[in-house]
């Protein structure tokens, strides 16, 4: 090929690359869990709808904050931190930075309804989990964040013998 012909040829090849660069955030997406009627007939076991109804709390049980602690540390953990501080992987990386979990802006405690409301819908920036997190399972994660909360202001007097003895 001559040199006459490479400078044809690349200015058409860039065309051709750039035209491939289309911005996929802008393109229609298929939702196929948009309608009841539209869902697929095989809906992936654990999947639960986007727009769920309102559930009651399950009772608080150890297994209930086991369960919490567990689904706490697989989503929530990289952005808010295994203490809540906010400062997990993900905000070490450059994601903005929640502020510490449990506190409202006045500084009060959040409520329990608040905070699943926040886990199932998202706020501002944070994404909600109502497609990842099945209704218990978001509950099991505001009771762990209120043991989490605890622990964290705990006083001496309500440790046990054994975990005194632990802190010393
Ligand atoms: C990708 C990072 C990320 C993940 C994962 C994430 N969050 Fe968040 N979260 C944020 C950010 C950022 C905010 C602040 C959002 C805003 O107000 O703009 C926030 C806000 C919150 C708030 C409100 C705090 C307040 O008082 O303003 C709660 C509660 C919360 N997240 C709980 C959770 C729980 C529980 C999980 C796991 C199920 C979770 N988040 C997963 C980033 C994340």
């Amino acid at each position: 090929m001559t040199p006459a012909r490479h400078a044809c040829v690349i200015p058409v090849m860039l065309a051709l690359l750039l035209t491939g660069c289309d911005d996929m955030s802008k393109q229609h997406k298929e939702n196929p869990y948009a309608s009841r009627d539209s869902a697929p007939a095989d809906i992936a076991q654990g999947s639960v709808e986007y727009h769920d109804a309102p559930h009651p709390a399950p009772a608080v049980t150890m297994a209930l904050l086991r369960r919490g602690h567990s689904e706490y540390h697989a989503f929530c953990v990289p952005c808010h931190a295994e203490t809540g501080a906010g400062d997990g992987m993900v905000v070490q990386r450059g994601f903005p930075a929640p502020r510490p979990l449990l506190t409202t802006e006045e500084g009060q405690p959040a409520l329990p309804e608040r905070l699943y409301g926040i886990i199932t819908s998202g706020q501002g920036i944070m994404y909600g989990f109502a497609q990842r997190i099945v209704p218990d399972d978001r509950w099991a994660i505001v009771a762990y964040l209120f043991a989490l909360r605890r622990s964290q202001h705990a006083t001496r007097a309500a440790m046990t013998p054994i975990q005194q003895a632990g802190a010393q």
